[in-house]
């Protein structure tokens, strides 16, 4: 980043020329963090149209965790495309596609026979693991928690958490989902044993007051919540969550999305307590940017829907079964679980000192190289501060830095950076995050963030 400038009057005039085109022919429903057009990118670094570079923190919200264009992912994909891009595996079926699931379950949790499955998008795929468990267990309700984002189909919406923009006047949402509280340590003012006790009390208290325990086909958990604000499930709580699935005859199901693929420190978040969910549904860094997801788990009960009532025209697209196969080389000859590990940790150590220096500052947290801040006015009140979090992603826009919020009150800046990211990169990042908090946190006098 040798040519990194200091601050980037964004958008520059080729975005400008595109932005206008988007406003006339895309509609306004799909919004853009950014306000620039992407280039290129390599690694962890994005240029746009105009020739400005960003460390790039979001990494295409969590899906580039082995980095942008890596040569050997470039080549899977040429290569494949040159054979065929597309049979359908419902019509003739093709390699990569029982590669991939060959794979898949040697790596996913659960020391049990496993099959797998794909489809294209996340959301797809968390459908199709409900679809799963409904028919395996014969049973209808499904158990979703509070902050929990699961995508924006009928269902994936349903079970998703936050009102506003993912499901304010989209009703009427899907029947039988649940929700139950997720322990959020911070904003229950508990310890996490505390928070995590409360949640699981609060389960058993669902089963008298809201739907019958032997009516649940399962519960899907985010191991570490992403959207809602990056709250990972305190030490012990998946753990005692398997238990009572378990004791009451409910599937667990890891929606392992964002968390998984090394995000969080282990190749799934799930590991981090020894958990074996019954299901676990993969997508984002799976294929580098390649549409692709798929539910993996125990063989008996992924084998329970016959065969035709499953897939789609597109699920498990050979060119991007290819990309998936290449970047599980990629995981299997380099231990990013490790650097994310490290990465979490140099990131942690500089919130942890923003947050002794700005009262703005409310909470550090995270697991791994999937670590967040969250703001607020107040640090009694815990009163949200969404506004200074747009605040400091115009200002980390300006200066070089892509960066995206999260959190139920939008006031959560979460850091998805790519896993192979250089210390320098890493640092410069974190040079920026510090000089867009600090214009933003230190007295509201300044005028400009120039
Ligand atoms: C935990 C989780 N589940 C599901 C989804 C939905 O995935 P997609 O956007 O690919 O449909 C996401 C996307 O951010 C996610 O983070």
């Amino acid at each position: 980043m040798a040519d990194h400038k200091t601050y980037f009057d964004i958008p520059g005039e080729k975005s400008r020329e595109l932005l206008a085109r988007r406003q006339q022919f895309v509609a306004r429903g799909v919004s853009s963090t950014m306000s620039v057009f992407a280039a290129k990118a390599d690694g962890a670094v994005i240029e746009d149209v105009d020739g400005n570079r960003y460390i790039d923190f979001a990494g295409g919200i969590g899906v580039m965790n082995i980095g942008h264009s890596r040569p050997e992912v470039v080549q899977a994909i040429a290569e494949q495309a040159a054979k065929y891009v597309h049979t359908c595996f419902s019509v003739m079926m093709y390699e990569p596609y029982v590669a991939l699931a060959e794979r898949i379950v040697q790596i996913t949790p659960g020391d049990f026979p496993k099959k797998a499955i794909f489809f294209n998008s996340g959301a797809e795929a968390v459908e199709n693991a409900v679809k799963i468990a409904r028919y395996a267990t014969g049973k209808p309700a499904i158990i979703t928690f509070d902050n929990a984002y699961h995508g924006r189909t009928l269902m994936t919406m349903t079970m998703t958490s936050k009102v506003k923009p993912y499901k304010h006047r989209f009703g009427p949402f899907a029947p039988e989902v649940y929700r139950a509280p997720f322990p959020y340590p911070y904003r229950m003012n508990m310890t996490p044993q505390e928070a995590s006790d409360y949640c699981i009390a609060e389960l058993e208290r669902m089963f008298v007051g809201e739907v019958a325990a032997d009516q649940v086909a399962a519960i899907v958990i985010e191991p570490v919540q992403g959207e809602g604000g990056f709250m990972p499930a305190p030490a012990g709580f998946l753990r005692a969550l398997k238990t009572l699935c378990e004791k009451h005859a409910i599937l667990f199901i890891a929606d392992e999305i964002q968390s998984g693929f090394c995000r969080t420190g282990r190749m799934f978040a799930v590991d981090h307590d020894g958990v074996q969910p019954d299901l676990t549904i993969i997508a984002k860094s799976l294929a580098a940017g390649m549409p692709l997801s798929g539910v993996v788990g125990r063989a008996d009960i992924m084998d329970a829907p016959p065969p035709g009532t499953l897939g789609g025209t597109y699920s498990g697209n050979p060119v991007a079964c290819a990309a998936a196969l290449a970047v599980l080389d990629l995981f299997e000859k380099e231990d990013y679980a490790a650097r994310s590990r490290e990465i979490g940790h140099i990131i942690t150590h500089r919130f942890s000192q923003l947050q002794q220096r700005y009262s703005l500052v409310g909470d550090v947290r995270g697991l791994g190289g999937m670590a967040a801040i969250e703001l607020v006015r107040d640090r009694a009140t815990k009163e949200p501060d969404a506004h200074a979090a747009s605040e400091v992603l115009a200002a980390a826009h300006h200066r070089g830095l892509v960066l995206i919020k999260a959190g139920m009150y939008d006031n959560v800046l979460r850091i998805l950076v790519p896993l192979v990211v250089t210390d320098a990169q890493l640092q410069l990042g974190l040079d920026i995050f510090e000089e867009a908090l600090s214009v933003v946190a230190e007295p509201r006098t300044a005028t400009s963030v120039s």
